[in-house]
């Protein structure tokens, strides 16, 4: 059993924190303060009000940071003199006055402890002018932190727009790649053409023809999507059909009208129109109208896809438009999807329950969609592989509201109410900066004079957004 050593100046000038006080200033301390002995076991935990200060007298302790499910030691020392807890006291409201970290000990120990308002209050008055230094080290570091950060969130986003440029190549190259085919098929088709009409047609096998052209074209644009087995079953049926017919080429045409959902009944058609000397002609025509429509669907679908993204891209980004508008809140948070469409998995279902009453809203666009970004990256990354991501928004009288909610795990109530400080995250080093809360509250607190809050429970978490319809005051807020 250790008897508690009493608390004495010399004790205290022992510690090199107060060597060089009077000892008017160590009795006070003393008279404030006490000693206590530690058993092992923790001292204080991560989260919990700040109320101690500790000096460490003998023992060891051990510092740990709760970081995801894991407490990562950071920190172990038997060095007499070694404090922790409330030391940042004297910052006052500068920052949240909680412990940054748990504190245990790994043998009997002893401490000079004192009270946190004992702590600010002394060194208000014996030093004030190394407490404004402090505070001000402090707020420096904390903008400088918040810059830097912000910078590397920025570049985090730069992937955003690698990824948009790589997902635009894509659609591009095979746009020019179709459009060459195409010209060769064109120029192909030309020659066919003249080689029928000089040939055995009369003009009502020709005429017929033409009507297998234009019925093949309409296939195409209703063509079933089919299995690459079902594929392989129908080339193979056909090809043997054109091969039966003495038709060149056969399987090159045969792939070609299985993706057009020609069957063997329908050449069967076409035998009977043309005349057996012309056959081999008619079919290579259709192939070359095919082709061609194949092609050209190709190529409509990948130019569709390049200006979907590009409105996207600009709508998210708001190039060229004035960073104070009137906004349609639903194509921000649209183009905030096709934004993020690649970072949500196959697994994650988007759910949008709009309210089509909402009128359009005075904002700024751009610093708002960074909001969306936030919110849905948070929920997607939430709910990892599987979940349902709702985008909800509903007009009330004097505002909007606009709601992420997601099925993930939800956001443990001591968690909660820290999410908004800046460079609180729960994510391993390297994978969260902890500022997309604090970002999103400043849009949408300061600079839109809005309010943003969390409701969360194990399965449902939702971030809800709330914005004055009469608009932000121009010029307000940072
Ligand atoms: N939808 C959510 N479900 C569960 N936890 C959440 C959710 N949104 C936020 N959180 C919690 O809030 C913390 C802070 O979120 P914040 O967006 O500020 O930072 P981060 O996501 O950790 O990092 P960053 O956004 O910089 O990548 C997260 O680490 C997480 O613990
Ligand atoms: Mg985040």
């Amino acid at each position: 059993m250790t008897t508690t050593p009493e608390c004495t100046p010399d004790l205290l000038r022992s510690l090199f924190l107060f060597e060089s006080l009077s000892d008017e200033r160590l009795e006070y301390l003393c008279e404030r303060g006490s000693v206590i002995v530690q058993e092992p076991g923790w001292l204080y935990r991560q989260g919990a009000d700040a109320t101690c200060f500790y000096v460490l007298i003998e023992g060891t302790l051990v510092m740990s940071r709760k970081v995801a499910e894991d407490e990562v030691e950071v920190n172990r020392t038997s060095y007499r003199g070694a404090y922790a807890g409330a030391w940042t006291a004297y910052l006052g409201d500068l920052v949240p006055q909680v412990y940054d970290q748990s504190v245990r000990v790994t043998e009997t120990s002893t401490f000079f402890e004192l009270d946190a308002t004992v702590l600010q209050e002394v060194m208000r008055e014996w030093f004030p002018m190394a407490q404004h230094l402090l505070s001000g080290l402090f707020q420096g570091f904390t903008n400088r932190q918040r810059t830097v950060s912000q910078r590397e969130r920025l570049l985090a986003l730069g992937s955003l727009s690698a990824g948009l440029t790589h997902e635009l190549n894509n659609p591009a190259a095979a746009a020019v790649r179709a459009t060459a085919a195409l010209q060769q098929r064109v120029s192909k088709m030309r020659e066919k053409l003249a080689v029928l009409a000089a040939g055995h047609l009369d003009e009502a096998a020709l005429q017929t023809l033409i009507k297998f052209q234009d019925e093949a074209a309409q296939r195409v644009a209703e063509a079933p999507k089919l299995s690459a087995l079902e594929s392989a079953d129908r080339e193979d049926e056909l090809s043997d059909w054109l091969d039966g017919h003495s038709v060149s080429h056969a399987y090159e045409i045969a792939s070609t009208f299985v993706q057009a959902g020609l069957d063997p009944d329908w050449l069967d058609l076409v035998a009977n129109a043309a005349p057996p000397e012309s056959l081999g002609g008619a079919i290579h025509w259709l192939y070359y109208t095919i082709d061609t429509e194949l092609l050209m669907k190709e190529i409509t679908d990948s130019t569709t896809r390049i200006s979907t993204l590009v409105d996207a891209a600009k709508q998210y980004s708001q190039i060229d438009r004035s960073p104070h508008q009137n906004a349609d809140l639903h194509e921000l948070l649209d183009s905030t999807l096709v934004m993020l469409a690649r970072k949500i998995p196959p697994g994650v279902t988007v759910v949008k329950e709009y309210d089509a009453r909402l009128p359009p809203v005075p904002v700024y666009p751009a610093e708002l969609n960074q909001v969306w970004t936030n919110l849905i990256d948070n929920a997607v990354q939430a709910m990892g592989d599987t979940g349902t991501l709702t985008l909800r928004t509903r007009l009330d009288e004097e505002f909007v509201t606009v709601q992420v909610h997601d099925t993930g795990p939800g956001i443990p109530a001591d968690v909660r109410d820290r999410v908004f400080e800046p460079f609180f995250t729960t994510k391993p080093i390297g994978h969260g900066t902890g500022l997309g809360l604090d970002i999103a509250w400043r849009i949408v607190v300061n600079k839109h004079r809005g309010y943003l809050k969390v409701v969360s429970e194990p399965g449902s978490t939702a971030f809800v957004v709330r914005l004055p319809l009469e608009g932000p005051r121009i010029g307000e807020g940072t």
